[in-house]
């Protein structure tokens, strides 16, 4: 098939073969930036079946190496369409590697006011994220887990096809955002692959419809290239814990991972390793009291520790700390009712814990502490939160916008609801 067929045959809402598909992706260094970006629109408005969506996942995912963990299965790969103060995969991975599991994890990082898990981990003195296959492998036969970042020969083509989606607003298409997701998966090469879809103002999809619609698609394409998959939508309207920066988060890692007590954060991460476990083994049972005691009894906060000493980091040094810490007081009196996450996104971005584009280089010392959370009865005048910035001036900048995110109302809110939906 030529190319101005290929396009033609989108642009006509007409439906394009495995072959059309395969023949697109092995050949796209041929194609000018004008011709793709034709084809991503046509995608956009006119969108891809399932058929479609799972070939182009397939081709993008066999673009670069295909990796296999066969001497480790089973393995578990976890995905999260990110968030603001998303620190599940620190808790999740160990959980899992403790539960006796082995997790090989590839993560990203932090691109615009989402964070990323592997800008987070670098917070820590002396971490290294950039392990080979086989340094990762050997780690894992050893201890279980590693989490390390994406290299350049995981889908290729996906690069390439974000980077003009990124500057010809094709980025918002479900099609094109769950085989970008999906191939990088593919690529990686675990069985069992667990998703979790944010849906909420600091989320990519902002509503509940369409996080079901983007992990609908994902676990269909999982499962037609012969993947475990399942997805959970979760709540990204609220931050969630405590602390959102980089450095802040691993700190927020240690105490709940040092904790006496299940609070939320540990509540959903307990939820997605128990879906976890039950893709592996539906049989098994009782596994949410035993993810429990793994938790009370230290076991995920030794697993967490023995990850950082194999890849070289140092806990006994302090994580960076910020040059200048303000606390916020609250201007009114009343129940927290929202605390919107966007808002905080934005503020962390701003005091510069996030990149615009990746080349940028971020700040690890800078965020948020949440002194209250949603629900609280604040009184005017208490501490509200506090800003962690280079400067005062920093700090200065965000203050005003933090404020106007967070909305008080004369009556206690009900719990957020931070389990949406499971799609099998
Ligand atoms: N994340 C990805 O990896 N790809 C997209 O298209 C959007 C978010």
């Amino acid at each position: 098939m030529q190319i101005k067929n290929f396009i033609q045959t989108k642009q006509d809402s007409q439906k394009l073969s495995d072959e059309d598909i395969n023949y697109f992706i092995k050949n796209l260094d041929d194609f000018s930036q004008d011709e793709i970006t034709q084809w991503l629109k046509a995608v956009k408005a006119n969108g891809l079946d399932d058929d479609e969506t799972s070939a182009l996942t397939l081709a993008m995912a066999k673009s670069g190496n295909i990796l296999d963990w066969k001497e480790l299965e089973p393995t578990v790969d976890k995905h999260s369409t990110g968030g603001i103060g998303d620190k599940i995969t620190l808790l999740f991975v160990p959980l899992i590697a403790a539960y006796g599991i082995n997790i090989p994890k590839l993560s990203g990082r932090s691109l615009g006011i989402t964070g990323g898990t592997i800008d987070k981990l670098e917070s820590i003195p002396g971490f290294k994220t950039n392990l080979s296959i086989s340094e990762i492998k050997e780690q894992v036969k050893k201890i279980g887990l590693a989490v390390c970042s994406t290299s350049s020969d995981l889908a290729p083509a996906d690069k390439k096809l974000y980077s003009i989606r990124d500057v010809t607003d094709t980025i918002d298409s479900i099609p094109l955002i769950a085989s970008s997701i999906m191939s990088k998966k593919i690529a990686v090469g675990s069985k069992n692959i667990i998703l979790d879809v944010k849906a909420g103002s600091g989320a990519f999809m902002k509503t509940i419809k369409d996080a079901k619609l983007l992990a609908n698609k994902m676990v269909n394409i999982g499962k037609n290239l012969n993947k475990n998959i399942k997805a959970v939508v979760t709540d990204m309207n609220e931050p969630l814990g405590h602390k959102i920066g980089n450095a802040l988060e691993i700190k927020e890692v240690i105490e709940v991972l040092s904790g006496k007590e299940i609070d939320d954060l540990t509540e959903i991460v307990i939820y997605l390793a128990k879906e976890t476990i039950n893709l592996i083994n539906p049989d098994e049972k009782s596994k949410e009291e035993k993810l429990k005691h793994l938790f009370l009894n230290g076991s995920v906060l030794k697993k967490f520790e023995e990850m950082v000493k194999a890849q070289g980091g140092n806990l006994n040094i302090d994580l960076p700390k910020a040059r200048y810490i303000e606390v916020l007081k609250s201007k009114s009196d009343g129940y927290i009712q929202k605390l919107d996450a966007q808002t905080v996104g934005e503020a962390v971005f701003n005091l510069g814990a996030g990149r615009k584009s990746v080349s940028d280089s971020i700040d690890h010392s800078v965020g948020i502490v949440l002194l209250k959370n949603h629900g609280n009865k604040v009184i005017k005048d208490e501490p509200l939160l506090e800003i962690h910035a280079k400067s005062k001036e920093d700090a200065d900048k965000v203050k005003e916008k933090l404020l106007s995110g967070i909305i008080f109302g004369q009556n206690p809110s009900p719990k957020l609801k931070l389990i949406h939906e499971i799609i099998k």
